[in-house]
């Protein structure tokens, strides 16, 4: 009797660990940053598009786009304003047989429509005091967010977005990469 009730009880505790393990694998979120940033409704046709980046190595060209109150609203010298919103759209290019992306003859990548995923990046008054960052990792009130290609968030750890846009605080880039691209385009 005993010996069974003792083999039992393993068997429970085999099962109830398999269970636990495989529920765990199956909960990423736990490891995603919070994030209040969400996808901007309706971003292709209500925002500017103000650059488009190759990137032959991963195949994909990235759109990106910004509001157009924050594009009216950036001057000179100044950090971009309250309420900036950054959409980075990739699209797959058009490959040769074999895989190659092809080239147009102005040697640039042909971008199709299927998209790939977006990231974006927003600034609202307070959003640096209030995340859960610590100050010496904060991107300003910049805040970041990932999603998957049908537009439904990709609950990810975004520590690694914060960590390479850090740097670009120079310039006047304010956190960007595109910045100047940025400026250029609220001149126009
Ligand atoms: C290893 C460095 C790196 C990481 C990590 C990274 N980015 Fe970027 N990001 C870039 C670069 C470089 C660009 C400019 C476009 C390009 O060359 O791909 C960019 C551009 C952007 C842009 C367009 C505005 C701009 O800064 O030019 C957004 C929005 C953006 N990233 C969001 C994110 C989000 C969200 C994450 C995390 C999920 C992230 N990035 C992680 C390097 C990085």
């Amino acid at each position: 009797m005993f010996q069974n009730g003792s083999g039992f009880m393993g068997c429970v505790a085999v099962a109830g660990f398999l269970a636990a393990s495989s529920a765990f694998a199956q909960s990423p979120p736990s490891e995603a940053t919070l994030t209040r940033v969400a996808l901007p409704k309706d971003f292709a046709a209500t925002f500017q598009r103000y650059d488009m980046v190759d990137k032959v190595d991963r195949k994909i060209v990235r759109y990106l786009y910004i509001n157009k109150e924050a594009l009216a609203g950036i001057k000179p010298g100044e950090p971009f304003p309250d309420g900036t919103i950054l959409v980075m759209e990739d699209h797959d290019v058009a490959l040769e047989a074999g895989g190659v992306p092809i080239k147009g003859t102005n040697g640039r990548l042909q971008p199709t429509s299927r998209i790939k995923a977006f990231a974006v990046m927003e600034k609202r008054k307070g959003w640096g005091e209030t995340n859960l960052f610590p100050p010496e990792k904060d991107n300003g009130d910049w805040e970041y967010a990932s999603f998957k290609a049908d537009g439904s968030a990709n609950p990810v750890k975004l520590d690694n977005c914060y960590a390479c846009h850090l740097p670009q605080n120079k310039d006047g880039l304010d956190f960007t990469f595109s910045g100047a691209k940025i400026r250029e385009a609220a001149k126009r």
